[in-house]
């Protein structure tokens, strides 16, 4: 069955290995399925809703993330890239979705009540922040996406875009496709930080990036957290919660060879250093072609720029079409 996939990454940094075994992997390997049809979003419209005063933070990191997609093996041939701001359509059809919902229901979402938490905004929260998965369910339905790849803290806004959806196609008449999340295996969606507190983040500055240079990712291996109790080399060491082999475990391709190093450090006598030079092999193996390609790309801001032009034209055509098809069928298509 041929699929229709939107996703798609706030601009608010660059993308590191988290994102990479989140969510950026399995997109190249869904792309490679020829039934597939892929749309992937940079969302800065989504990231200015609590950036407002600081557009330049998103705006400089378009060009940045869309080097991460291309450097993973996004291709722009085969998927169509794009810039969510530029599609007027999503806007558009966010206001429709909007009279569909009611206040209380997006005082419930989960993700929103706890990023409100985390950022303490309280009653200062902005409108477009406190809205924003009306937005995504816009981003979602204007494409038809029937799949959407995110990661667990996306549910409730899949929740609520299929809420949408139902709602819609009750009220108006059959137009929108009701999407399924697709969510990442156990265990697959979140790659603790080198210090090992809680998931890979650029503001617990715990990340390597993608763009990091061999020896910014060598330095920052060197400082990941293992066992503070392994003090000396010959002290036994303990393999749980210790980044280096959780990093192995994720990674690393020659699982027998992994499985001596943990007995090994388990019993004593294997030091930390040769544990991360090993990981840093590993890591260069699977991260130093990707830094090769995203370099090669760097060197031409301006064909991005214009892939992405292209993209969100293409992207533009799809979602006009479809918001064409929702004022149809709400009967305020007046001059057609
Ligand atoms: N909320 C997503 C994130 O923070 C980004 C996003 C915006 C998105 N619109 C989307 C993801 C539509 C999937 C579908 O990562």
């Amino acid at each position: 069955m041929k699929n229709i996939i939107l996703t798609g990454d706030r601009p608010t940094g660059q993308l590191h290995l988290g994102h990479y075994v989140g969510s950026l992997k399995n997109r190249v390997k869904m792309q490679a399925d020829l039934e597939n049809e892929l749309f992937i979003m940079i969302a800065d419209m989504q990231a200015l809703t609590d950036n407002a005063k600081n557009p330049e933070k998103v705006s400089s990191n378009v060009l940045q993330v869309a080097l991460d997609y291309l450097a993973v093996g996004l291709d722009p041939k085969r998927s169509t890239l794009f810039i969510q701001s530029q599609i007027p359509e999503l806007a558009e059809l966010t206001m429709y979705y909007l009279n569909l919902v009611s206040v209380g229901r997006v005082r419930r979402n989960p993700t929103v009540k706890s990023e409100i938490e985390q950022k303490k905004f309280g009653e200062s929260v902005p409108t477009g922040f406190f809205i924003y998965p009306v937005s995504q369910a816009a981003d979602i339905t204007a494409f038809k996406a029937n799949l959407v790849p995110v990661g667990e803290d996306q549910k409730p806004m899949l929740e609520q875009t299929q809420e949408i959806v139902q709602s819609f196609n009750h009220t108006y008449g059959d137009v929108l496709v009701e999407p399924k999340g697709v969510f990442p295996e156990k265990g697959q969606g979140r790659l603790p930080g080198i210090d090992g507190n809680g998931k890979m983040s650029k503001s617990l500055g715990n990340g390597i990036y993608l763009a990091d240079s061999a020896d910014v990712l060598a330095k920052k291996v060197m400082s990941m957290y293992t066992d503070p109790n392994h003090i000396h080399v010959e002290d036994p060491g303990q393999v749980e919660g210790n980044m280096v082999f959780t990093y192995l475990d994720v990674f690393g391709t020659d699982k027998e060879k992994i499985a001596e190093l943990k007995e090994h450090y388990r019993r004593g006598g294997l030091g930390d250093v040769k544990i991360k030079r090993y990981l840093i092999d590993v890591l260069e193996a699977e991260f130093g072609p990707i830094r090769a390609r995203r370099e090669e790309y760097a060197k031409d801001p301006e064909a991005i720029m214009e892939m992405l032009k292209g993209g969100s034209e293409k992207a533009q055509a799809v979602a006009a079409k479809t918001l064409s098809e929702v004022k149809q069928a709400m009967g305020i298509n007046y001059f057609n």
